[in-house]
């Protein structure tokens, strides 16, 4: 495989990643083909000017398969496309459930990654309007990513899975090495059951605000937004101090409303629970 010109497959080509990373990928210099089942997504695919090509004939061909499939699909199609793959390619999966839950095809000379984007961070230093509009990454605004590869992946073979996530999730600051499970601790632990939790708990918050008490809509919103920056910078990077008034609101809260043994969510048995959730299975077999 030749690091500078690889033949990259996104299978699900037609999906939410699957036409991002295509996008950043056709902007390289590989070679790319793109496989897609669904007529919608066909026709996503086809309205950027990209050909669908057989997922047999693509897979077969790729020193890199990205499966940007449905996570709770990624057992059966990894299974119907990791027996074609080339010798010392690379199987790339986008979240860490289906590789954490064992539900992967595994092959001798097949490499299996995983890597998911981190997201422009809410301290980024932003300064054009691309940037600012970029929220989720991938487009104008720099990103980390957390990945994982099998342990005894040959460097070179590490090499090739780093540069295509390097370009699938441009402009990418670092790439950071992790395990599979250090990545499931993160995704979803870390950042879907407590950080997008706590987000939509926010929501509910002002929707209280302004229709039960009765705060007008526009006056919260402010308050909100400008003390959610606020409150994240103080509490991750401590660039102020919280009053001691509000040392008391924020203990009060803590005991109104966080359980007393949450932090039950970083042992091993309840990442199996919720991961096993989130893939439908009836138990998570590692
Ligand atoms: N959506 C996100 O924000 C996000 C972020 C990071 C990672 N991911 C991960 O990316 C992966 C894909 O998620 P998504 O949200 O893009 O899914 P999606 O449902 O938007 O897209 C999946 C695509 O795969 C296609 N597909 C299904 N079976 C296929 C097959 N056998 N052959 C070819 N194509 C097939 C579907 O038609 C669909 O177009 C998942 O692992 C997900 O966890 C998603």
């Amino acid at each position: 495989m030749s690091i500078e010109q690889l033949t990259v497959a996104v299978i699900g080509a037609g999906g939410k990643m699957g036409m991002r990373v295509s996008a950043n990928l056709g902007r390289s210099q590989h070679n790319v083909l793109f496989s897609e089942t669904s007529p919608a997504g066909q026709e996503r695919v086809r309205a950027e000017g990209r050909q669908i090509t057989d997922t047999e004939d693509a897979v077969g061909q790729s020193d890199v398969v990205i499966l940007a499939v449905p996570d709770v699909i990624l057992g059966d199609i990894s299974r119907s496309v990791v027996p074609q793959m080339k010798t010392g390619a690379i199987v790339l999966t986008l979240d860490p459930a289906a590789a954490y839950a064992g539900l992967l095809a595994k092959r001798d000379d097949v490499v299996q990654a995983v890597a998911h984007p981190c997201h422009p961070s809410v301290f980024l230093e932003r300064t054009t309007k691309e940037e600012w509009a970029d929220t989720f990454g991938g487009e104008g605004a720099p990103q980390n990513v957390v990945a994982a590869i099998d342990e005894n992946a040959p460097e070179e073979t590490k090499a090739a899975a780093e540069a295509t996530i390097r370009i699938i999730y441009a402009p990418v600051i670092d790439v950071h090495w992790v395990t599979v499970k250090q990545l499931a601790i993160l995704e979803p632990t870390l950042v879907e059951t407590v950080a997008c939790m706590i987000g939509t708990l926010l929501n509910e918050a002002l929707h209280e605000t302004v229709h039960t008490a009765g705060v007008p809509e526009e006056a919260a919103k402010a308050m909100l937004f400008g003390h959610v920056q606020i409150a994240l910078t103080n509490a991750l990077r401590g660039s102020n101090p919280f009053s001691e008034a509000c040392e008391i609101a924020i203990q009060y809260g803590k005991d109104t409303i966080i359980k007393d043994d949450w932090k039950k969510i970083f042992d091993d048995s309840e990442l199996d629970y919720v991961i096993g959730k989130m893939l439908k299975l009836d138990a998570v077999k590692r």
